[in-house]
């Protein structure tokens, strides 16, 4: 039997690895410094980098070392922060708390905030294009598969119907829509990157995105867990900011006992793909329980 990975100890290993990589992004103040010290103020918040860390644990179940995806994997977190600093904007969800300390737009003003997104996003394209030394037909798939995740049929798209479904009665069906979207697909890219980088079979990649569609999943049902019952000095962000907006979300329409018991099977259907495609994969199974046990 394989042995089970400390998974916290990864974590918090590809956690800094990811951080001082993102540090050097921005190191030389551009102009105007303003821009520059907002996407740093973001960036190099304290995060838990989770799409980074799978990006790079994809890669390594099949092979491929930290170094070599370590570029790829930072873009991931580009195109999150830069979600991040909307979600909050006032015109949103308008938070005040982020990553444990007030959000963008109250440093440095909704403008700012708003251009800062847009240099993260657009950036995460700079880097994920830069020669990454893989062929070109893997970097177009790599670079297709994070706009495609990240706009109207995804992470946008989500969004859009998130905002749509605050104060309605949605259903389920809408509900998971809004999940997958929001937060899955971006996650779900992640994982798929980095197998991209190994040479994974067809049947294999399709076990991966599986698995990152479902571990996405089960992370937006665990963040509407804590946002209701976790504690803000923990999430570093508001708890009780859906109820205020009126949000749907898995606690509003199955409670709180039942919210925790869809996040567990669905981490497990996507740790069945990988088991059924018989990849072993004891990282990207540890992770998936880690998503559906943190408290951060
Ligand atoms: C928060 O994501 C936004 C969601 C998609 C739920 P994370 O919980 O990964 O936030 P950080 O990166 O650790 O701050
Ligand atoms: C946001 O979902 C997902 C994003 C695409 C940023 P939430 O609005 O629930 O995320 P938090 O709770 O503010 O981090
Ligand atoms: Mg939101
Ligand atoms: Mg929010
Ligand atoms: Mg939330």
């Amino acid at each position: 039997m394989a042995v089970k990975p400390d998974v916290d100890a990864y974590i918090a290993e590809m956690g800094r690895t990811v951080t001082d990589y993102l540090s050097t992004l921005f190191a030389n103040p551009g102009r105007p410094a303003r821009l520059f010290e907002s996407m740093n103020y973001s960036l190099l918040g304290a995060g838990k980098r989770l799409r980074p860390i799978l990006c790079i644990a994809a890669a390594e179940t099949f092979g491929v070392g930290v170094d070599k995806v370590l570029p790829a994997a930072a873009a991931l977190e580009l195109v999150h922060c830069y979600s991040l600093i909307h979600d909050d904007l006032p015109i949103i969800d308008n938070d005040d708390l982020r990553r444990g300390r007030p959000t963008n737009h109250k440093v440095y003003g909704d403008a700012t905030a708003l251009l800062a997104g847009d240099a993260l996003l657009t950036y995460a394209f700079e880097q994920l294009s830069q020669p990454l030394g893989i062929s070109a037909d893997k970097q177009l798939q790599m670079i297709h598969t994070l706009a495609h995740a990240a706009g109207a049929y995804g992470m946008v798209g989500g969004q859009q119907a998130d905002i749509l479904a605050e104060h309605t009665d949605g259903d389920l069906e809408l509900l998971q829509f809004i999940h997958v979207h929001k937060t899955a697909k971006l996650i779900q890219a992640s994982v798929v990157i980095g197998s991209l980088f190994a040479n994974a079979s067809s049947q294999e990649l399709d076990a991966v995105a599986k698995y990152g569609l479902s571990v996405g999943l089960a992370f937006q049902i665990v963040d509407d867990w804590l946002d209701v019952a976790g504690s803000e000095a923990e999430i570093g962000k508001p708890v009780g900011s859906d109820e205020r907006l009126q949000k749907l979300t898995y606690p509003r329409l199955v409670g709180l006992e039942k919210t925790r018991e869809l996040a567990e099977s669905t981490m497990q259907e996507g740790v069945e793909a990988l088991t059924s495609a018989g990849i072993q994969a004891p990282l990207l199974e540890a992770i998936g329980e880690y998503v559906v046990r943190r408290t951060r």
